[in-house]
């Protein structure tokens, strides 16, 4: 569990005395407790074993945020005057209220009052420095939360963006605290009028918080005052849209390259059958009743024609599966979002002598929709029905299970084709070191050290010029396997347009290391490049495909525009 940021600093400083004549109690300790409040001390009295906290009241939001309170609580305290107990709280904590008015930081002035165990008052009159604020999000759930999910804040404000992120989630962001089965809370240092966007996860991508018209929940808010507390119903955690009617097929191949998988999603549900056939052979007959998705695997003929007929369609489809041996070309895409102005996947149609297409995500806006899915089949289809595809899972499919009914695909996997080792993750999922996901990454890069080459793909890159920016995350746990194992290319989307590094090591330039390929210009609107990195060689704002051939001591890679000219060309070794 993160430790809830200190949310702000109060310090308290003795300045004047009144009430009953008599002398106030003062603490002579200097304590520092809860919150990240601390206490200066007062004068002469001494705290025994005590502990002071100053806690920000949880109260209802003034829209004019011009005016707030503060109560401070001190448990088992003891104050002395000269000696003698005036004053003592054990488990029951002594309140000293005030009222404080803060809009912005600064110091202001504030009264605290209590009655002591001689029954006298005594009031105090300190300054309170605001540096920082506190915003407390809680969120209100229908139905409690699975068993073994945890869930996550996102937002913008300072102390989540230095965890490594912007406005979108990642598994660093703020692990919220339960209050009970259906309310959970997070509070977290932010400026006073800084306006924090914020969303919720239930561990995933997939799982974001989602309205009951299944739309994402984005919210902001402006913080105008210290422990302003910002309150979120939610309704459900991603669930997909119930029925749906996505009808596409598509073919891959499993690890080792000698099965094929072939992936059907069905308009409805009714008893289907699927023919297939190596051209020159008998047709074998698949049969499945009462399901949209379908998949099953069988052996490979490389380099053979293979005819599908799908019950209930006239025409027998035709596909030619490439043939195995050096050099092969294999095509990398990302990010068509199944957007339909895009001619990059006409462009790739286009393409002949392909192994396979590789494709780093961001394949839907919303992987949850299903009219998305039936998008990107009309979009995709034209090279789809010509080429394998081997698909990674982007933040926008949402691990949402129609990537797996559609693709065939786990959220994370590896093959082989001829000398060269392919590794796809998912980092979506959770990417720690020790997580399942990276002890297997481990134990396949371990694998693929016989192997000339060896290529990770995932959708979100480790060092980025563009929008979103570096991942921390990444590049302390997954570079650093990278750097160990010798992986020569890693392959990435997710910033829309095309960047490519150096050699790189240990998260810098280095003669000899990785090079990490941003390829995301498959159709999503672009982003620009916003700053200068040392370890960029080539930052553009372009659509892109890419045309990368494996030879048995090289590896050529084209990077081709929105026109089919190629834009960047390089060699790997
Ligand atoms: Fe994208
Ligand atoms: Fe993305």
């Amino acid at each position: 569990m993160r430790n809830i940021i200190y949310l702000f600093i109060v310090s308290l400083l003795f300045l004047s005395c009144g009430g009953g004549g008599v002398k106030p109690p003062e603490i002579t300790d200097k304590v520092s407790v809860g919150l990240g409040l601390h206490v200066m001390p007062f004068h002469k009295t001494t705290l025994l074993a005590g502990k002071i906290s100053i806690v920000p009241r949880l109260y209802e939001f003034f829209d004019d945020g011009s005016k707030g309170n503060i109560d401070i609580f001190v448990t088992n305290a003891k104050f002395y005057l000269g000696g003698k107990i005036i004053g003592e709280s054990y488990e029951k904590p002594i309140m000293l209220k005030g009222d404080v008015i803060y809009e912005k930081n600064g110091v202001y002035p504030f009264k605290v009052v209590t009655v002591a165990t001689d029954g006298k008052k005594y009031e105090f009159a300190t300054n309170v420095t605001i540096s920082n604020v506190s915003l407390t999000v809680k969120i209100k759930m229908k139905e409690p939360k699975p068993e073994g999910m945890e869930i996550y804040l996102a937002g913008s404000a300072s102390v989540l963006v230095k965890k490594g992120m912007s406005t979108e989630w990642n598994a660093t962001a703020l692990k919220m605290k339960k209050i009970n089965d259906l309310e959970y809370s997070a509070t977290f240092k932010a400026g006073l009028n800084e306006t924090v966007f914020m969303e919720f996860t239930l561990g995933s991508w997939a799982t974001k918080a989602r309205d009951e018209k299944n739309e994402l929940i984005h919210t902001s808010t402006v913080v105008k005052k210290d422990g302003q507390v910002f309150n979120v119903a939610i309704d459900n955690w991603g669930k997909t849209i119930g029925k749906t009617s996505i009808e596409g097929w598509n073919i891959g191949f499993t690890g080792d390259g000698k099965n094929l998988t072939f992936t059907y999603s069905q308009k409805n549900e009714k008893p289907n059958q699927i023919n297939y056939a190596f051209a020159g052979e008998k047709f074998v007959s698949k049969s499945f009743s009462n399901t949209q998705y379908y998949s099953f695997d069988f052996p490979a003929k490389w380099g053979s024609e293979l005819l599908i007929n799908i019950q209930g369609q006239k025409a027998t489809n035709s596909f030619i599966l490439p043939k195995k041996g050096l050099p092969f070309t294999f095509l990398k895409v990302g990010d068509i979002h199944c957007n339909a102005t895009t001619v990059i996947p006409a462009l790739m149609a286009k393409e002949t002598n392909i192994a396979f297409v590789m494709d780093t995500g961001d394949l839907v806006m919303d992987g949850l929709k299903a009219a998305d899915w039936n998008s990107y089949y009309s979009l995709n289809r034209c090279y789809l029905k010509k080429f394998l595809y081997q698909p990674a899972m982007g933040n926008h499919e949402y691990e949402s299970p129609f990537f797996n009914y559609i693709t065939g695909k786990p959220k994370w996997y590896s093959f082989t084709w001829e000398n060269t080792y392919f590794i796809c993750l998912d980092n979506n999922n959770n990417i720690e070191t020790g997580s399942p996901q990276v002890k297997w990454l481990e134990g396949e890069l371990k694998k693929a050290a016989k192997y000339k080459f060896r290529i990770v793909y995932m959708h979100i890159p480790p060092y980025s010029s563009k929008k979103h920016g570096d991942d921390e995350m990444i590049q302390t746990h997954l570079v650093p396997l990278f750097d160990k194992y010798g992986v020569n290319l890693v392959f990435c989307g997710h910033e829309h347009g095309y960047e490519v590094s150096y050699p790189m090591k240990a998260n810098k330039k280095a003669d000899k290391g990785t090079i990490y390929v941003i390829s995301a210009g498959g159709g999503q609107f672009l982003y620009d490049v916003e700053k200068e990195s040392e370890w960029s060689r080539i930052d553009k704002r372009t659509f892109n495909y890419m045309r990368v051939t494996v030879y048995s001591d090289k590896i050529i890679l084209n990077a081709i525009d929105d026109k089919g000219v190629v834009f960047d060309t390089f060699e790997v070794k």
